[in-house]
């Protein structure tokens, strides 16, 4: 059985009891456990005297309520999620030593968190945003933790911009406005680091609103590493794709539709037993071919605003995954559970991209500060492994995986046991680095190559006109002219008919192309002028 529910129950019984509480059985008490005739009756003196501080049951329920939040998530604030199981169908042993691709069969629960990005726990299901899509694989040798979006390029390829774009996002720290009324500070970051164009193009396009969670495809976006039991490598992408299809929802229809839209859409689905399930699909790239793209197509894997053309790279089927249960307890199960980037078991590894190798970094300290030392142990993150797991990490806040009698250090007298290592890392370490360094924080031309596509190739006629209507309306909430013309510019760079259009609907006239333009976020590789190449 590898559902949720038996994975709590051999990991937690007490938290399967909690789970399974029934009011009918249940006793009101204190919080230590002494019965209450009723919440309701707080000791004062006399009639309509002042309280006392000896009735421990006002304080007891006053000061845990005082406590009741934890910090929301920095990023992806807004979520919601259900536990499945992943099975592999078409097992990939030649290409990594990971357990759960080991064979046909091969099941193992898993635990998904869908999100908006920018906004608030509170804010709307159907904001023009990317999607998170997390998803925790339990494996018999550990947790691996994907955690994708829904759209298979980023904003930023230098890790240093991220707090600042996402500030952007967020509120203005003096006029507390958020995007929705001012948009001035989301066009001054864009107008100033164009390597976002590619990803923009998609969020003002006709994917920026999936329709609810269930329609929606996931990407890893970064290049991982597959390591085979030989030691061999390869880069990869994984896709996850819905198979109930892609489907998206256009600015005016999200308008009149609920803030909770993809919570309830999801949840009732799976109440109604209509499961949904992703097909896990990769990608993969030798070490020599990701040279050669590098060579050939100025394709840099490290660089995750650019994609694999999946023409070259199809992608392969290696198995998929069904979500079947919804949460018990929202808290327990959802918003406690902390999915992490640097979460990878045996046989798949980061690959050098520097955005991902900041990711590493940054998701378990951010978990340690929103849920405390302890977060591990919790059920929803623990892990289900075919062995006993046994580490030095002892007390601390919370504790309650205490690994009782044994040794807290390394003990000849009470030895644990170590499995002989599943790959030679001295041996997988070897990678490309192209010219990823230089890279980060340079605009060149082999950018403009993927967002154009997506205007040329991709869209049709009204696709395009939907695009430069979400557009145009973003910008009139904008209050630097300036910021427009620039970014007028920057979209000249991917087609020329997309700045005379966005013109036309904004009344703003762009510059001729970015040749003239310094960036305060970016080298400008295209400027016709030396000196603006490094203006910044
Ligand atoms: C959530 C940081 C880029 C996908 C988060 C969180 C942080 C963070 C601090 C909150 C985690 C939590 O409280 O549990 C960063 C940094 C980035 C970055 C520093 C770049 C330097 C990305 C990228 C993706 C991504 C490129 C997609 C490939 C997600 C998802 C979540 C998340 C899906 C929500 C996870 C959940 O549902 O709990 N990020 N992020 N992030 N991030 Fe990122």
């Amino acid at each position: 059985d590898h559902s949720f529910t038996s994975h709590v129950a051999s990991q937690f019984s007490a938290y399967e009891k909690d789970r399974n509480l029934q009011s009918g059985s249940a006793l009101y008490t204190t919080s230590n456990g002494v019965p209450m005739p009723h919440p309701y009756e707080t000791q004062r003196v006399g009639e309509n005297g002042p309280l006392l501080l000896q009735d421990f049951h006002l304080i007891d329920l006053l000061s845990h309520f005082d406590r009741e939040r934890i910090p929301e998530r920095v990023v992806h604030a807004k979520g919601g999620g259900a536990h499945g199981v992943f099975e592999c169908t078409h097992p990939i042993p030649e290409l990594t030593a990971a357990s759960l691709f080991s064979a046909r069969g091969k099941k193992c629960p898993v635990t998904v968190r869908f999100s908006t990005v920018g906004g608030e726990a509170g804010s709307h299901d159907l904001a023009r945003d990317p999607r998170g899509f997390a998803v925790k694989f339990r494996t018999d040798d550990g947790n691996w933790d994907m955690v994708a979006n829904n759209t298979p390029v980023f904003f930023l390829r230098d890790p240093a911009k991220f707090p600042h774009f996402i500030h952007t996002q967020k509120r203005d720290p003096s006029t507390h406005l958020s995007a929705t009324d001012d948009s001035t500070m989301f066009w001054d970051y864009l107008c100033n680091n164009p390597e976002s164009v590619h990803q923009v193009m998609i969020l003002l396009g006709d994917r920026g609103i999936p329709d609810g969670w269930r329609f929606m495809h996931g990407y890893s976006v970064h290049t991982l590493k597959l390591v085979n039991s030989k030691d061999e490598w390869v880069y990869c992408q994984l896709h996850m794709k819905s198979m109930q299809g892609a489907k998206f929802i256009t600015q005016e229809e999200s308008a009149k539709l609920s803030p909770d839209y993809s919570q309830k859409d999801l949840y009732q689905a799976i109440a109604r037993g209509d499961f949904p399930k992703w097909s896990v699909e990769v990608q993969t790239m030798t070490p020599k071919q990701a040279e050669d793209v590098w060579e050939k197509q100025r394709i840099n894997v490290f660089d995750l605003t650019h994609v694999w053309p999946q023409g070259q790279f199809p992608r392969r089927k290696v198995g998929e995954f069904i979500l079947n249960e919804n949460a018990v307890n929202y808290f327990a199960e959802i918003e406690q559970a902390a999915f992490n980037p640097a979460h990878m078991p045996p046989g798949i590894e980061p690959s050098a991209d520097p955005v991902l190798q900041s990711r590493l970094f940054s998701y378990p300290d951010t978990h340690r500060h929103r849920i405390g030392a302890n977060y591990q142990q919790l059920p929803v993150n623990a892990p289900k492994t075919s062995f006993a797991p046994a580490n030095f990490q002892r007390d601390g806040s919370m504790a309650f995986f205490n690994q009782g009698s044994r040794s807290a250090y390394l003990s000849s007298i009470d030895p644990i046991r170590f499995r002989a290592r599943t790959v030679d890392l001295h041996k997988t370490h070897g990678h490309f680095t192209g010219e990823a360094i230089t890279f980060l924080s340079e605009i060149r031309p082999e950018d403009f190559n993927g967002p154009r596509a997506l205007w040329q190739k991709v869209w049709d006629e009204p696709a395009r006109q939907r695009f430069i209507s979400n557009t145009a309306g973003n910008m009139s909430r904008c209050r630097e002219k300036e910021f427009i013309r620039r970014q007028i510019s920057i979209f000249r760079e991917v087609d020329p008919d997309i700045a005379t259009r966005l013109e036309k609907a904004t009344g703003i006239q762009g510059y001729e192309g970015i040749a003239g333009l310094g960036f305060n976020g970016t080298h400008n590789g295209m400027a016709s002028d030396a000196r603006l190449r490094h203006a910044n």
